[in-house]
């Protein structure tokens, strides 16, 4: 379980400065067993990877801040239940992985666990970008095998917003709340996101791949790429919180969560995502294309639809997945 894509030399590199402190390119070269003029070409190449690397003359090289990279060892201890994991330094998207090994027809293991420390083509809901800079945040695919049928990625993903709060919740004491369809929010801002991806047949045998993209750490410099409020764990908790175990409490309670989906579907989990419901009773606006819908948001029912109430005559009407988005009347 390798880390892949970026040269080990540069991964050693990132590892020695990892702490945050300055270390001499001597001291890089005599670990790494290579000159000092090598030590600056690979410094360089890193960039390419979005990461920056300060270098003081008489002091050495330094990251802007403290790295902690993913490790699988790690994760896997601390998950304490039994996964494939692959961990990339960099890939394209972790979603898309997954999809190509899907479309290729290799065999996945039910549960396979794709995580990265950057992505270059993360991608979000509704065509958007993810942004998915080096070492900052969690982005995480995991693949499911299900025999239902496609019909199930609406209720899925509202699940696995829900087995993310809980991780939170119970790793780490955060609270955070869900926006139908996708979304977990802090304080009305955007924490993470769920893209749930799937191929296959409409009743039969389909492989669903469940992609988080979760804040830990923004850097300044692709913040302002962001186009819509957000928040990472490090504003939150006000501390950097170890992606390693936060990817360990993930994989746990998306299998706890999982166990129970695949068997009662929304049945009764719908009743814990309306708890966790950011918008309850508030007036909101669900767009679809050029179509708005206004209403009170009520919660999801046991199919995942939201239910929007008439302020007026007090009619209920369903709202299904899909490319829709939902925001607060003004
Ligand atoms: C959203 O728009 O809210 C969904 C964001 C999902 C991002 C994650 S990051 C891991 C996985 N790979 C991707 O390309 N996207 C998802």
């Amino acid at each position: 379980m390798a880390i892949k894509d970026l040269s080990n030399t540069k991964i050693s590199i990132l590892k020695a400065l990892s702490t945050g402190n300055f270390v001499s390119g001597e001291k890089l070269g005599e670990e790494l067993g290579i000159s000092r003029a090598a030590i600056a070409k690979h410094v360089k190449g890193l960039s390419a990877f979005g990461i920056d690397v300060f270098s003081v003359s008489g002091k050495g090289y330094k990251l802007a801040e403290s790295l902690s990279l993913l490790d699988s060892d790690k994760i896997v201890d601390l998950y304490k239940g039994k996964t494939s994991l692959e961990v990339h330094s960099v890939i394209d998207s972790t979603n898309q992985y997954l999809m190509d090994k899907i479309r290729s027809n290799e065999t996945i293991t039910d549960g396979h666990t794709v995580v990265a420390e950057c992505q270059l083509k993360g991608r979000g809901r509704r065509g958007r970008a993810w942004v998915s800079p080096f070492g900052s945040h969690v982005y995480l695919s995991r693949y499911y095998k299900s025999y239902e049928g496609l019909g199930e990625i609406s209720g899925l993903s509202l699940a696995i917003g829900i087995a993310i709060t809980q991780a939170l919740n119970d790793s780490f004491g955060i609270q955070t709340q869900l926006k139908w369809p996708n979304d977990i929010l802090h304080n009305g801002k955007k924490l993470a996101g769920v893209l749930v991806e799937a191929e296959g047949q409409s009743d039969g045998i389909c492989h669903l791949i469940v992609g988080i993209g979760l804040n830990i750490n923004m850097p300044r410099e692709v913040s302002s790429l962001i186009d819509q409020p957000w928040v990472d764990l490090a504003e939150i908790s006000g501390g950097i919180i170890d992606r390693n175990e936060l990817i360990g409490a993930l994989l746990h309670s998306l299998d706890l969560v999982m166990s129970e989906f695949t068997v009662n579907k929304l049945q009764h989990l719908h009743k814990t995502w309306n708890t966790l419901n950011a918008f309850k009773d508030c007036m909101v606006d669900v767009t679809s294309g050029t179509n708005v819908k206004k209403g009170k948001c009520i919660g999801i029912d046991e199919s995942g639809a939201l239910l929007l109430e008439d302020s007026h005559t007090g009619v209920r009407t369903k709202v299904f997945g899909g490319e829709v988005s939902v925001r607060k009347a003004k």
